[in-house]
C-alpha cells in the first residue's frame, strides 16, 4: 500500500548539510572552490579505447572533445550538446564515460604492474576501474566481482562492448572469496557514503547522512582485510571511495596500517589539483578544484605473505578456437583467457566471451559477443550512414562481396553479425540492441 504523506511533509529536494565541513584537508580557499564548483555542472569525459578505435575517427566524430593534458586517454565533452552514449560509436565500443577522478588511479597503477599480472576488483561494476586499466594493460587477467549480480551483468555487457577478453566476471559477497593470496593487484573501491558525487547525483547528496558513513565503516573495514588477504607478496592494493570523509579515507587506511606491518604506502607525482589526505595518506580528488566529482584513492603495497606464482595451467579440457582457449561452462562454450583453469572452480557470471547462440531460435549460430574477437569470420566495414542504418536493426544492401556470414564493423569497431543473401545484409543484432541507437 502506498504510504501517505503528511499535508505538511514535502519530499526534500535539496540537500541542506554543508559538504565542506567535511574537507578537514582543505585550505579556506580550497573549500570556497569546492562551493564555488557545486554551482557549476558536473564535468563530462570518456575513456578512449585506443586499441580499437583510430584517435582520428574519434575526433573527426566529435570534433569538439577536448583532450586532458595529463591522461592521454581521457577527452571532456559537454553532455548537453553531444549525446555521446547515444552515439553509434558508443555503441560500437569506440569509448567508455567514465568520470576523469575515477579514470585517473589506473593511470598510476599501470606503469607499476609487471607482465601479465592478475588482478582482482572486489566491488567492481559496472567495471570502471578495471576497463580503464584493462584499456592501458591489456597483459592483465581482470576477474570482477560485484555482490550485485544485476550490477555484475553490466560489466559483461560493457566488456563486450568495449571488445575486452579478458575478463573474467563474477558475482558474490567478496567475503566469500576463498580465493589465496595470488593477486598482483587488488581493487577496492569500496561501498560508501557517496559524498563525492554530490554535484552529478543529486540524490547522493540528499541520502547522506552521517549515520550512513557509520553503517559502512565495518563494511569497509572487512573489504579491507579481504584485500590484504588476497594480495601476493609485492601485490599491490588500490582503495578508493567517492566519499569525502576522513572516516571512510584516512582513518580506514590508519586502521588498516596498524593491523599489518608489511603494507607500505606508494608516494604519486601527484598533479598540482590533487589534494594531499590527513598524515600523507592517499588523495582527495575534489569537484571545484580537480576536472571531475570527488574521489579518494590510495596505492599501497603488501611486502611480506607468500609468492604465489600461478603458472599457466595446461588447458587440459581445453580445445582451441582460432587459436584462443575454449572451454565449456554450464553447457556453453566460451573463449576463456589466460590462467582461467587456475580459477575454473568459481562460479562465474561469465568466464570469457560466449561463442554460441543458445536462445531456442538462434538466428545465427553464433553469439553477439562472438563478433568482438572472432577471426575467422570475413569483416564487412561500412559507411557511417549504413553503420547507423544497421545499428538500428535494419537490413543493409550490399554488393560485390561474398554471399555468407560477416563481422560487421565501423572505423575497426566491430558491430554485430550479418549474414549477405544477394545484395542485402540480413541483420544479426540481437533484439536487445537494435534500434536503441536510432
Ligand atoms: C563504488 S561502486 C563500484 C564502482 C566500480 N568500481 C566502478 O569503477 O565502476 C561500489 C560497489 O560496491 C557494491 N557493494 C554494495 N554493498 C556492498 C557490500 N556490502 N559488500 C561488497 N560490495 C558491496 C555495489 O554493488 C557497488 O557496485
Amino acid at each position: 500500500m502506498a504510504k501517505k504523506h503528511k499535508a505538511n511533509q514535502h519530499p526534500k529536494t535539496e540537500s541542506t548539510f554543508d559538504f565542506s565541513t567535511l574537507l578537514t584537508y582543505c585550505s579556506e580557499e580550497e573549500k570556497e572552490k569546492f562551493r564555488q564548483g557545486l554551482k557549476e555542472k558536473s564535468v563530462s569525459s570518456l575513456l578512449w579505447n585506443s586499441r580499437h578505435f583510430p584517435l582520428n575517427a574519434l575526433l573527426d566524430s566529435f570534433p569538439s572533445l577536448r583532450r586532458d593534458s595529463f591522461d592521454e586517454l581521457c577527452f571532456y565533452f559537454d553532455k548537453d550538446e553531444d549525446r555521446l552514449g547515444k552515439s553509434l560509436e558508443h555503441f560500437a565500443g569506440g569509448f567508455y564515460i567514465m568520470d576523469h577522478s575515477s579514470m585517473v588511479i589506473s593511470k598510476y597503477i599501470a606503469p607499476l604492474l609487471k607482465k601479465e599480472f592478475l588482478s582482482i576488483d572486489l566491488c567492481a561494476a559496472p567495471g570502471g576501474k578495471s576497463i580503464a586499466l584493462d584499456m592501458r594493460r591489456e597483459d592483465g587477467l581482470y576477474l570482477c566481482n560485484d555482490i550485485s549480480f544485476e550490477r555484475a551483468n553490466e560489466i559483461v555487457k560493457n566488456a563486450t562492448r568495449l571488445h575486452l577478453d579478458n575478463i573474467l566476471t563474477l558475482s558474490l559477497d567478496p567475503m566469500r572469496l576463498e580465493l589465496e593470496e595470488i593477486f598482483d593487484l587488488v581493487i577496492l573501491d569500496a561501498p560508501c557514503s557517496g559524498s563525492g558525487m554530490l554535484r552529478k547525483e543529486k540524490k547522493m547528496a540528499l541520502d547522506f547522512s552521517l549515520e550512513k558513513v557509520e553503517r559502512l565503516l565495518p563494511i569497509q573495514e572487512n573489504l579491507l582485510e579481504k584485500a590484504y588477504e588476497l594480495a601476493c607478496k609485492d601485490g599491490y592494493i588500490v582503495y578508493s571511495t567517492c566519499a569525502f570523509s576522513t572516516q571512510e579515507d584516512e582513518e580506514q587506511i590508519q586502521k588498516f596500517l596498524t593491523k599489518h606491518s608489511d603494507i607500505e604506502i606508494l608516494p604519486i607525482e601527484k598533479e598540482e589539483k590533487m589534494i594531499e589526505g590527513v598524515n600523507h595518506l592517499g588523495y582527495h580528488l575534489i569537484p571545484g578544484i580537480y576536472e571531475g566529482e570527488g574521489i579518494y584513492f590510495i596505492l599501497m603495497k603488501k611486502t611480506g605473505g607468500s609468492k604465489t606464482n600461478v603458472e599457466e595451467v595446461k588447458y587440459k579440457k581445453a580445445s582451441l578456437v582460432e587459436n584462443k582457449k575454449v572451454i565449456t561452462y554450464k553447457n556453453k562454450d566460451y573463449i576463456v583467457p589466460r590462467f582461467y583453469d587456475a580459477f575454473s572452480s568459481l562460479p562465474f557470471l561469465s568466464p570469457g566471451i560466449k561463442i554460441y547462440d543458445d536462445s531456442p531460435y538462434p538466428k545465427c549460430d553464433f553469439d553477439h559477443g562472438y563478433c568482438k574477437v572472432a577471426t575467422s569470420l570475413p569483416l564487412l566495414s561500412l559507411s557511417r550512414s549504413d553503420a547507423l542504418s544497421y545499428a538500428c536493426g535494419n537490413e543493409i544492401k550490399v554488393e560485390g562481396k561474398d554471399d555468407g556470414l560477416y563481422i560487421v564493423s565501423y572505423e575497426g569497431l566491430r558491430l554485430g553479425l550479418g549474414k549477405k543473401v544477394q545484395n542485402k545484409l540480413k541483420n544479426y543484432l540481437p533484439k536487445g540492441l537494435k534500434g536503441y541507437y536510432c
